[in-house]
């Protein structure tokens, strides 16, 4: 794609089998995609042959979800809260496989082991209302689904065998890994239903099937059961395999620029302590730290592609930088481009946290670093979660060889070394 970009330009057009496919480069025409409403549709797939309804009616399940998720996340117990109680269980079980400070953490640790569900169980608190043990061997299985469902929805919109054949290709495999999420989240819904009390909603679910009784006398309303199951696929699906890419290439990275790992930590160290656990309010007073999460998001590009984009549904021809494009094309944004571009970034493949860094050594923000995508269809965070968040994004190489929305590690481990004192 950068070779295509850097021969043909910002907007080239190519067919993958019969599909027009349109590859967009650069901070100019990513940002015009992302803004204008005509591109806010995303592409029909092989296993929703239909969209996923109309535009109005994404916008309405769209701005619903955003609302909850931000109102959830602060309710009884906050994200905050969460985390932590995540991180007191990783930093448990590190100790445990590493062999402890005692022995001087003899053992290797597997990353991707001591995770675990921790991917998700943030996000499912706010959900379902509920988190699994880490090592919980059923929620490990449905988790390794959804990746692999993740993972086989390419961004290019699958090879030419697999839309002519579709029997041949990862249908069947796309197909299997999406029932058994399915099957999950349709069993937690139920679970749900029986013991709803409307007046006193645990979770996003429970506010879901609220709306969906407060409607449904309503012929128009878009709250049903089936689209409930379809957010939560979303949100299970898109959630767990990105930020768990992220966590894997924060440490990879912190693994191969040791000084910066120095950097960081003496930060921490000096404004944080050993103590007690980070907070969002520590946050500012953190700029090396922001830093190099900034640096890390760019070089990883955990989203190279983004999720594709859809023309919505207009009759008359669509122009973008001069171009007339297909009604019926796939709009591919490369962030990764964007990201490694060496006009913008002068070294782009430096790992270098002091390009986000003014000469106070304030924490500075940059317009083309874009790891969530931009404008209408940005990832599905409340902006105050993407704050939050913003400290921890990454990503990595390419698993089993294929492009696909989420670049990853497959396998990392570590040796903690003498005085990795965990606090608590
Ligand atoms: C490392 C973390 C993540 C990265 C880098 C990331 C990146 C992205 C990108 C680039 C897009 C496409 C934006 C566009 O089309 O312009 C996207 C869409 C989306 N993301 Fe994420 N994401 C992350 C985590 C999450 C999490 C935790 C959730 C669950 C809440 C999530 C849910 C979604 C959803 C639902 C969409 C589609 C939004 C829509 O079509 O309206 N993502 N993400």
């Amino acid at each position: 794609m950068a070779e295509a970009a850097r021969r043909y330009g910002a907007i080239v057009g190519i067919f993958n089998g019969n599909e027009p496919v349109i590859l967009v480069s650069g901070l100019e025409a990513i940002k015009e995609v992302s803004y204008r409403e005509e591109f806010s549709g995303r592409p029909k797939t092989l296993i929703q042959k239909s969209d996923k309804g109309s535009y109005e009616k994404w916008k309405v399940q769209r701005r619903f979800t955003l609302r909850h998720l931000r109102d959830l996340g602060f309710g009884k117990q906050t994200l905050e809260e969460i985390v932590h109680e995540e991180l007191l269980e990783i930093f448990s079980l590190v100790e445990k496989v590493s062999g402890g400070e005692k022995t001087g953490w003899p053992n290797l640790v597997t990353v991707h082991d001591v995770i675990g569900s921790s991917r998700i169980n943030v996000l499912w608190c706010i959900v379902a209302g509920k988190r699994y043990s880490i090592s919980d061997p059923f929620i490990n299985e449905v988790l390794d689904c959804a990746v692999k469902l993740f993972r086989l929805c390419e961004s290019g919109g699958g090879s030419i065998i697999s839309k002519l054949f579709p029997f041949l290709g990862t249908f069947p495999r796309l197909m299997h890994y999406r029932k058994r999420v399915q099957t999950f989240l349709m069993e937690e819904i139920r679970k749900h239903k029986e013991s709803l009390d409307s007046n006193s909603p645990r979770d996003f679910i429970d506010v879901y099937l609220t709306e969906m009784e407060k409607q449904k006398f309503n012929k128009q309303s878009t709250f049903e059961e089936r689209q409930l199951v379809e957010t939560c696929l979303d949100l299970f699906v898109a959630g767990s395999d990105s930020s768990f890419s992220l966590l894997v290439f924060s440490i990879l990275f912190m693994v191969l620029y040791p000084d910066v790992q120095l950097q960081v930590q003496d930060e921490i160290d000096r404004i944080i302590g050993r103590d007690r656990l980070p907070s969002l309010s520590d946050k500012a007073s953190l700029p090396y730290v922001e830093a190099t999460m900034s640096e890390i998001l760019r070089r990883s590009s955990v989203a190279p592609l983004g999720v594709p984009h859809a023309i919505l549904g207009c009759s008359k021809d669509v122009k973008l930088q001069g171009y007339i494009l297909p009604k019926d094309a796939r709009v591919i944004l490369n962030l990764y481009g964007l990201h490694h571009d060496p006009k913008i970034w002068g070294d782009p493949d430096n790992f270098r946290p002091e390009r986000f860094l003014d000469e106070n050594g304030k924490h500075i923000k940059h317009e083309a670093l874009l790891p969530f995508g931009f404008g209408k269809t940005a990832v599905l965070f409340p902006e105050e979660w993407t704050q939050r968040t913003q400290g921890s994004k990454v990503g990595g190489a390419m698993d089993e060889g294929r492009p696909g929305y989420v670049i990853t590690e497959t396998f990392l481990a570590v040796r903690c070394l003498e005085g990795s004192t965990m606090q608590k």
